[in-house]
């Protein structure tokens, strides 16, 4: 496993993997972030392979108030068949370390993963509020009519739709949302001290960024929202919402300093037309992610599922294009 180029602090880093214990399943976190500083909290960072995404537990010591970001749920696309063993991994680290979820936070709608959030709120056994941005409005409205969906139903369909730039409690520590639009309009960012949590708005400086062709994405605002990332204090710590390591083990974060430096899309050094003229033709040549149908109807819906059928199927919709009538 990698471990981390200069964030101070004690990290650590273990090959993730699961253990049986009184809790049931266990997943050890990938990496341990802990003693970062004032006001930041400790993070455990869960890597889930099949779709390259990373989960935070984010917890205040001092309380053990955390939360949840980006929790995923098992789809296997052939089978149609979805299961939990990865957020049961994660609950089980949040039982055995007697952690006090207080919120899920989404980063944005996913396109490449299901979230686990309504699930964890139901083992949770808590009125644990999903959190989203309040744009989110604007996406489900963009796939209600991709997927027929009555836009009436999926009003109130997240418990907090956050405001930008709002700030909230965690313990002791506060948090404060930022809105970095862009790969998608709903997209934030999340804020705990030195602690940021950039979902898709910047990945590790290798990787670069992420496309910004999804409905409602837009390329100047993707650069913008990454000059608002690089224009944070030095020392920031950058965790990130997946990674795709070309030649390398996967990694959770970085500082602001080496994105600036190191990132091969948007250094210091890096105009935005420059940017433009790069992720566009980039993104043209880009395909649907695999899992993009079967992640829009469940995240649009906090995590649910298409209603049933009246003998209790579930299906979900594919939009087909066809080059000849039939
Ligand atoms: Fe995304």
């Amino acid at each position: 496993m990698s471990t981390l180029v200069s964030p101070q602090g004690a990290s650590v880093s273990v090959p993730q993997s699961s253990v049986n214990s009184s809790a049931g399943t266990l997943a050890v976190p990938s990496q341990t972030h802990v003693d970062l500083g004032e006001n930041t909290p400790n993070v455990y960072s869960f890597f889930e392979r099949v779709t390259s995404t990373w989960t935070y537990v984010v917890a205040d010591p001092a309380s053990n108030d955390a939360v949840v970001i980006d929790p995923v749920l098992d789809y296997d696309h052939s089978s149609g068949r979805i299961s939990t063993e990865t957020a049961d991994g994660v609950m089980g680290f949040i039982l055995d370390k007697n952690l006090n979820i207080r919120r899920i936070l989404e980063t944005h709608a996913h396109a490449d993963h299901l979230t686990a959030a309504q699930y964890l709120k139901q083992r949770l056994g808590q009125d644990v509020p999903v959190c989203i941005g309040s744009r989110i409005k604007q996406v489900q409205e963009s796939f209600a009519r991709v997927y027929d969906i009555d836009p009436a139903l999926l009003e109130d369909t997240f418990d907090v739709y956050f405001k930008d730039d709002e700030q909230f409690k965690l313990g002791n520590l506060s948090c404060k949302v930022l809105h970095l639009p862009g790969h998608t309009p709903d997209h934030l960012g999340y804020v705990f001290g030195r602690a940021v949590f950039t979902g898709d708005s910047i990945f590790m400086p290798d990787v670069g960024s992420a496309r910004a062709d999804f409905p409602g994405g837009n390329v100047n605002d993707l650069y913008n929202s990454m000059q608002r990332l690089l224009s944070l204090p030095s020392d920031y710590l950058i965790f990130v919402g997946h990674d795709y390591p070309p030649e390398r083990e996967v990694q959770d974060v970085v500082t602001v300093a080496e994105q600036r430096e190191r990132n091969k899309h948007v250094n210091a050094g890096t105009d935005e037309a420059t940017f433009k003229t790069f992720r566009s033709t980039r993104d043209a040549q880009l395909g649907s992610p695999k899992l993009l149908h079967p992640s829009l109807q469940v995240n649009i819906r906090a995590g649910r599922l298409p209603p049933a059928d009246r003998e209790g199927r579930v299906f979900f919709k594919i939009p087909v294009k066809a080059s000849v009538a039939l």
